[in-house]
């Protein structure tokens, strides 16, 4: 007796996982389990061989073994697991106590069980993926026809084990893609911070002094006309550049968005931007700030378009929060406009909006044609950001 499965049930078991699991644990936890049922043996242990040669644990049984899985790893060649991932081939121990390959790690009770099969997963052109590692309480539980079942598993179960292995790491690629992407706009807002705060406290201070000085050597000057003209045309100048600073600091960082919130921020920004009525309809959510950022910035850009380009009458800005996404709409009954393939709108603003979103991870979507008004909508997720309301 091979144990409690026919080839039969070993195959259907082994599509059956393969059709129903999509992650790595799921795949290696049901994998495990049907390992023991197979050969009648008392547990499985289920490793990967991570890029470095180091083997994990990534799925057991029983449960209370598999609940260790992520956080027992043997480097490359150590205990009996890393010795077959090395060697590429299989070992049948029937008392491990007198095996030197075999390693003793206290959480998973080697005391327990005695004799020990170790399979290599194996895949062509890639070697070794994982190594199944099958136990029995009694010594010299695994006679020859269990071996070759334990085999048999190995090689119906590589695939399967080697896609979610490729899964799980281009997951894991993609998690810390948008994890960069995030931390990119932080670390842009800080020092944006930074730069308004530099021309509030430097260039901004000297200028104000640099007026203050202007007035002295007015009074100074008396009725000399000719100097009194060119500390006129000095005073535009100081002038001139107060605003074009202040203007840079607001560019940098609408602080509106400190001060007031989001919403207040887009009405505010509403009831400021031109020749039109705005209905505004906006949800008061308090979102992570590079997000509030983002959505400020899209609002202003698309209500620029409408001032500039639409001729509208009306335009309507909503704002809700989902509990998965946040969408921001602002539609226009103006002009419309044909729209252009990406990248040739011919200005920045759509292409602009369009990045933004996308860095969050959102998606903008302009939706117009001549003579139909234009809306654009943005929509942000919120999973695995961290929100607050
Ligand atoms: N609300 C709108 N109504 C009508 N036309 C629009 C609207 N929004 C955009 N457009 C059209 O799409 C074009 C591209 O817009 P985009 O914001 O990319 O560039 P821009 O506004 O011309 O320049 P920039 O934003 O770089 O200052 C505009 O030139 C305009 O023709
Ligand atoms: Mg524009």
């Amino acid at each position: 007796m091979t144990g409690g499965l026919s080839r039969a049930q070993l195959v259907s078991g082994v599509v059956a996982i393969a059709a129903e699991e999509r992650s790595l644990r799921d795949v290696l936890r049901r994998s495990a389990a049907l390992v023991v049922r197979a050969t009648a043996a008392d547990a499985c242990f289920l490793h990967v061989v991570d890029e470095d040669g180091s083997v994990v644990l990534m799925g057991a049984e029983p449960a209370e073994f598999d609940a260790l899985a992520g956080s027992i790893r043997l480097a490359p060649g150590e205990g009996l697991a890393g010795w077959v991932a090395h060697h590429a081939e299989m070992a049948v121990v029937s008392d491990k106590w007198s095996d030197p390959r075999y390693r003793y790690i206290p959480a998973l009770r080697g005391e327990d069980y005695r004799s020990l099969v170790s399979v290599p997963l194996l895949r062509p052109n890639r070697g070794v993926v994982g190594v199944i590692n099958v136990h029995a309480r009694e010594a010299g539980h695994f006679a020859p026809e269990q071996v070759e079942r334990v085999g048999e598993v190995a090689d119906l179960l590589a695939g399967i084990v080697e896609g979610a292995v490729l899964h799980d790491r281009l997951r894991q690629k993609e998690q810390q893609l948008e994890r960069f992407a995030e931390h990119s706009v932080e670390l842009q807002e800080i020092e944006h911070r930074r730069i308004a705060g530099d021309i509030h406290d430097g260039i901004s201070q000297r200028l104000v002094s640099a007026w203050y000085h202007l007035r002295a050597a007015r009074s100074l000057a008396g009725e000399a006309a000719e100097i009194q003209d060119e500390l006129d045309s000095v005073e535009q100048l100081i002038s001139a550049a107060v605003e074009e600073a202040r203007a840079a600091i607001a560019g940098l960082r609408p602080t509106v968005l400190d001060d007031l919130g989001l919403a207040a921020a887009i009405d505010s920004l509403a009831t400021n931007a031109g020749p039109f009525e705005a209905e505004v309809d906006l949800e008061d959510c308090s979102l992570p700030p590079h997000l509030e950022m983002c959505v400020y910035r899209v609002t202003q850009e698309a209500l620029q378009n409408a001032v500039k380009h639409s001729g509208a009458r009306t335009v309507r800005i909503t704002l809700r929060r989902h509990a998965e996404e946040v969408v921001l709409s602002v539609s226009d009954d103006g002009a419309g406009f044909e729209a252009q393939p990406r990248g040739r709108s011919g200005g920045y603003g759509v292409g602009g909006m369009a990045e933004r979103a996308a860095l969050i991870g959102g998606t903008l979507e302009v939706v117009s044609a001549p003579g139909e008004g234009t809306v654009v909508r943005m929509t942000v997720p919120l999973a695995g950001q961290p929100t607050h309301s």
